[in-house]
């Protein structure tokens, strides 16, 4: 029995945190490792909805170890007021159910101002990105660029002063540069003395810790937020975020071994939603899109902004298998489609008059590629809330299959509302 990761195998949003926290029953630990605030997930528990961005969805259940790993980017100020609004609906988050890895990055206010600054600039120019304006990018550049702040330096106030100056070397002149004020070392000085107090005893060598919890044989779960076409490597470049989603980051973002990860879940939903700019071969912008849109609540959780919608894509979702190495997926918000005469999925593509089975590389052919579809007879009878494969109407489970052998994935869950309990378990993932 190994350890499962989940993984996003669309444009993100596609139901990861219903998923990741129906699963932690069955585990003892969860961990993030990658991504920051800029991911929203919301789960639903007895018709109480939790949302969650930096917190592991496992953090709800009792009992739990919830861990912020190494690759992922905090934002101090926003943990600690994800922490508190938790709290306030009844769930404690204390060192003994989250720990924070000690070499994680930290999102700083200059990050977020960065990050707003280039996109107001870039819309002038029409290449924006349209990010969640989180600081994430920023943030990801510093760390690479190897003069990051760290968890870790909040509990050494005599070598942050170093640190903030060299920070602010860097910052300053690209600031100067985009004809801002400077940001001077006591602003950022205090923004993190505010929080180290609340902060420091969270902190953890997280790699030794999850060596500890391997050799006793605890049932270690990751959790990946966005998705794989949002991925810096193999989504669709440069409208992506600026972190490796795909499954090989759980063991880098965490400081565990290749060998820790186990079954790789892809989450996916039954058709396809993208928020941001980027191409998105699928879309919809005509009434099935609204229909969509309206249906699934398409709103995203962190902005507000509303997801554009469109077809299951099969090639894109079938290229997620392949970059995850994915053993089986979530199938998600399936009855979202209750109700639609007929149900188009994308089978391959054109490009400049050729058939082709994969979505390239180039930001040029990701904008040509034309879908090539497949119409499905869809279903009148409702599966909301169904919790048993034998409750689905006989056109939905010929959806499902059909849609196992176009992404060479099998379904392994089944989710037919935002109800944690209304999910359909057809292979354990704890168990394969
Ligand atoms: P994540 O970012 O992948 O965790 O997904 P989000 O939470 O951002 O978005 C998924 C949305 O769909 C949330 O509002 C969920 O409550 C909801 N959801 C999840 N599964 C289902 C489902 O099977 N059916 C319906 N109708 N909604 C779902
Ligand atoms: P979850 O975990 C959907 C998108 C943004 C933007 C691009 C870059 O909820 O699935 P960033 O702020 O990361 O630099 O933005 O990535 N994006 C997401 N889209 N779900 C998410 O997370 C996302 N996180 C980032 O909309 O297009
Ligand atoms: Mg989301």
């Amino acid at each position: 029995m190994g350890n499962v990761v989940v993984v996003g195998s669309q444009w993100g949003d596609e139901g990861k945190g219903k998923i990741v926290d129906w699963l932690s029953e069955r585990a003892d630990v969860v961990v993030r490792f990658q991504g920051g605030h800029n991911a929203g997930h919301t789960l639903v528990i007895d018709g109480v909805s939790y949302k969650l961005s930096l917190l592991p969805s496992g953090v709800v259940r009792p009992g739990k170890l919830a861990i912020i790993g190494n690759g992922v980017v905090v934002d101090p100020h926003a943990l600690v007021a994800e922490i508190e609004r938790l709290g306030q609906q009844g769930v404690e988050v204390t060192p003994q159910n989250l720990r924070i890895a000690e070499n994680a990055t930290l999102i700083l206010s200059l990050h977020r101002e960065l990050d707003g600054l280039r996109e107001d600039a870039a819309s002038n120019s029409g290449t924006k990105i349209g990010t969640t304006r989180r600081g994430i990018g920023p943030a990801y550049e510093d760390k690479v660029g190897r003069r990051a702040i760290r968890m870790l330096d909040l509990a050494n106030k005599e070598t942050l002063p170093a640190k903030i100056d060299r920070l602010l070397t860097h910052h300053n002149a690209l600031r100067r540069g985009l004809g801002q004020p400077e940001v001077s070392h006591e602003t950022i000085f205090e923004e993190l003395t505010a929080v180290s107090d609340m902060l420091v005893p969270f902190i953890e060598p997280v790699w030794r810790l999850l060596d500890q919890m391997k050799r006793k044989g605890k049932r270690i779960l990751f959790e990946g937020a966005q998705g794989t076409l949002l991925d810096i490597d193999h989504g669709t470049y440069p409208f992506v975020t600026s972190s490796n989603t795909v499954a090989g980051q759980a063991a880098a973002g965490s400081g565990m071994g290749p060998g820790a990860v186990g079954y790789v879940l892809g989450i996916t939903k039954a058709y396809t939603t993208r928020v941001g700019e980027g191409p998105f071969p699928t879309e919809q912008d005509n009434e099935v899109g609204q229909f969509l849109g309206e249906k699934g609540h398409e709103f995203g959780t962190v902005t507000g902004r509303q997801r554009r919608c469109g077809w299951f894509d099969a090639v894109l979702v079938r290229q997620a298998v392949a970059a995850n190495g994915i053993t089986g997926i979530a199938l998600t918000k399936l009855d979202v489609l209750d109700g639609l005469d007929e149900i188009k999925v994308c089978i391959g593509y054109e490009l400049d008059g050729k058939r082709i089975d994969y979505l390239p590389a180039s930001q040029g052919a990701q904008a040509r590629v034309v879908p090539v579809y497949e119409t499905l007879e869809g279903w009148k009878d409702t599966t909301v809330g169904a919790r048993h494969w034998g409750d689905l109407p006989a056109q939905a489970v010929k959806y499902v299959r059909q849609i196992e052998e176009l992404i060479e994935a099998p379904v392994a869950l089944l989710s037919t509302s935002p109800e944690r309990e209304d999910t359909i378990l057809v292979q354990d993932p704890f168990h394969d």
